[in-house]
Order: C-alpha cells, then sequence, then structure tokens
C-alpha cells in the first residue's frame, strides 16, 4: 500500500491523517500532540471546528518542521463569496500560526453561491502561496462538474466514507477525474466497528475494527483521517499502514455498502 499519495499538483499527501472534528482545548492540543509523536504527518482541521489554535500550538510545540506536516483546513458556509474568502484564510493562518496551509477545502457546497465564485477566490490565494492547495468538500458528482466546468485545477473531494457508505460511483468519479477522495467518519463514528464482516476480519487478520477499515480504505487509494482523543487508539490507528488485507478481503468489505450516511445537516446537498 502507498503511504503517500501525490495531489495533482504533484505535492505529496500522506495517506494517513489525523482528524480533529469535536477536539478541543487541552483535549485537542494533547490528541494532536500524541498523533504528531507516534507517526501522523498529516492533520485536518477546520474553521468550524473552533481548534486552530490548539492544532496550530501542537504543531509549533512537536518539534517537527512545518514542511514535513501536511495541514488541512476548511473555509466555512458564511465565508464563500468572493470578498469574504480572502480574509477567512487569513484569519485561519493567524490562528495555526502558519504562513500557508498545504490544502484549503470548500467545507460544504452551497447552492446560493455559484462554486466557481468561491474556487475563483480561493485559486487567487493558492497563487499568493497562501495554500499550496485547494479542494472541496461534501461535494456530490454533480457539485464536482459544476467545479470542474470552471477549468479551475483542484484536488480533493473530502466525503463521508466507510465500509456502511461505501461510496462506489463518487470515488470512480474523482479516480477517472484525478481528484483524490478523502475518507472523513472513516470507522463511521464507532458505529462500523461492530459490523459482522470487519469482526470476523478481526480474528483472521489480529488486527483491531479500526485498523482493518483504515487499512481497506487505503488499499484503495484513499486518504483516511480517523480521529481520536485516546493515546491507544491514536497509536493503534497509526499501526494500520503496516500490513496488507489481502484483495479478497479488500472486496469483502466493499460489498458491505449499507448507505448509512452519518453526517447530513439540514443545509446539506446530497442526491435525494
Ligand atoms: N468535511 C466534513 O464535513 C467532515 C465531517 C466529519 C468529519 N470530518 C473529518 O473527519 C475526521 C474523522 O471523522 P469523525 O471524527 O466524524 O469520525 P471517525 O474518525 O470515523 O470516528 C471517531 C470516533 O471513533 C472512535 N475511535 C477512533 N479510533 C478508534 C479505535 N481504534 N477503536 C475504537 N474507537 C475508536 C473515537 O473515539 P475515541 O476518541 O474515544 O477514540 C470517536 O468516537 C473528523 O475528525 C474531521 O477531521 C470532516
Amino acid at each position: 500500500m502507498k503511504k503517500i499519495l501525490n495531489l495533482n499538483t504533484g505535492a505529496p499527501i500522506p495517506i494517513l491523517g489525523f482528524g480533529t472534528w469535536e477536539l478541543t482545548g487541552n483535549e485537542c492540543l494533547k490528541s494532536t500532540k500524541k498523533a504528531i509523536e507516534v507517526g501522523y504527518r498529516h492533520i485536518d482541521t477546520a474553521a468550524a471546528y473552533g481548534n486552530h489554535k490548539e492544532v496550530g500550538q501542537a504543531i509549533k510545540e512537536s518539534g517537527v518542521d512545518r514542511k514535513d506536516i501536511f495541514v488541512t483546513s476548511k473555509l466555512w458556509r458564511d465565508n464563500l463569496r468572493k470578498e469574504d474568502v480572502p480574509e477567512a484564510l487569513k484569519t485561519a493562518l493567524n490562528e495555526l500560526q502558519l504562513d500557508y496551509l498545504d490544502l484549503y477545502l470548500i467545507h460544504w457546497p452551497d447552492s446560493e453561491v455559484p462554486i466557481a465564485e468561491t474556487l475563483q477566490a480561493m485559486n487567487e490565494l493558492k497563487e499568493q502561496g497562501l495554500t499550496k492547495a485547494i479542494g472541496v468538500s461534501n461535494f456530490t458528482i454533480n457539485h464536482l462538474k459544476e467545479a470542474m466546468d470552471t477549468g479551475i485545477q483542484f484536488s480533493i473531494n473530502q466525503v463521508e466514507f466507510h465500509p456502511t457508505l461505501n461510496q462506489k460511483e463518487l470515488l470512480e468519479f474523482c479516480n477517472q477525474n484525478n481528484i483524490i477522495l478523502t475518507a472523513y467518519s472513516p470507522i463511521g463514528r464507532g458505529e462500523d466497528l461492530q459490523h459482522p464482516i470487519i469482526q470476523e476480519l478481526t480474528k483472521q487478520y489480529e488486527k483491531s475494527a479500526a485498523q482493518i477499515i483504515l487499512n481497506w480504505e487505503m488499499q484503495k487509494g484513499i486518504v483516511t483521517i480517523p480521529k481520536s482523543s485516546n493515546p491507544e487508539h491514536i497509536e493503534g490507528n497509526f499501526k494500520s499502514l503496516e500490513w496488507n488485507l489481502s484483495l479478497e478481503d479488500v472486496e469483502r468489505i466493499n460489498q458491505i455498502n449499507e448507505k448509512n450516511r452519518l453526517v447530513n445537516p439540514d443545509f446539506s446537498e446530497f442526491d435525494k
């Protein structure tokens, strides 16, 4: 399995990242530092998580060079207008105490604001070096087509993806168009750990359920960003990089697909 993928900009992205949604304050600082200590070099945050300051502090205190950590943040829905985008990114950078992001994502699409308007503004920030790459999140195939019509290069679509929400068509579309899919809520926020097929595989491989699931995603060429505040889970999840499920067992998990969407706020624009 590849541990590093390349974005369509050419930049490397570690296939396994650390998610930070719902980690705030000291818990965020401690968990993010632990993640960097055990080897994660990719951190996922967002303006909406209210933890930029702690994520930035963890990076600083880790002693690891800034350039060796891939940092993603996301633009919230109330800042999608072109005049609001530069300020939103500059605020994020100030809070994180960083000079640039590796990746800046539109957190959620909003049909009230043309995708072209936001992407254009983000692309200008990329040209200024304030973010090395741009991308989107929670985009359906239709949103992606609209984004592609702008001709602006974007690199990632970060979406909910786990064994019980195996977005086959969306993944194929991303693969065909050189857009990397990042799996958020990659272990189904804990719900998929008890699935009977996953449980069976834990015995067969003597690995934890989380390790089985994360390994499956990475073998499919998907970036995955599990979150944890538990030091043992943080370390165990990182070890999912060290071995491989057989192709047969990857296929067994592919067959689960129960359309179990867990993150679906009232403003979402998913296909019905
Ligand atoms: N773009 C978006 O709209 C969006 C939406 C949702 C999430 N995300 C990103 O994706 C990241 C991950 O998603 P998520 O936080 O929703 O869910 P997740 O990573 O699928 O699951 C997190 C839950 O699983 C538990 N867990 C983690 N490792 C475990 C292990 N080895 N064994 C048992 N339980 C384990 C955690 O509890 P403990 O803390 O106790 O380990 C936590 O309750 C987020 O943190 C965020 O960065 C993005």
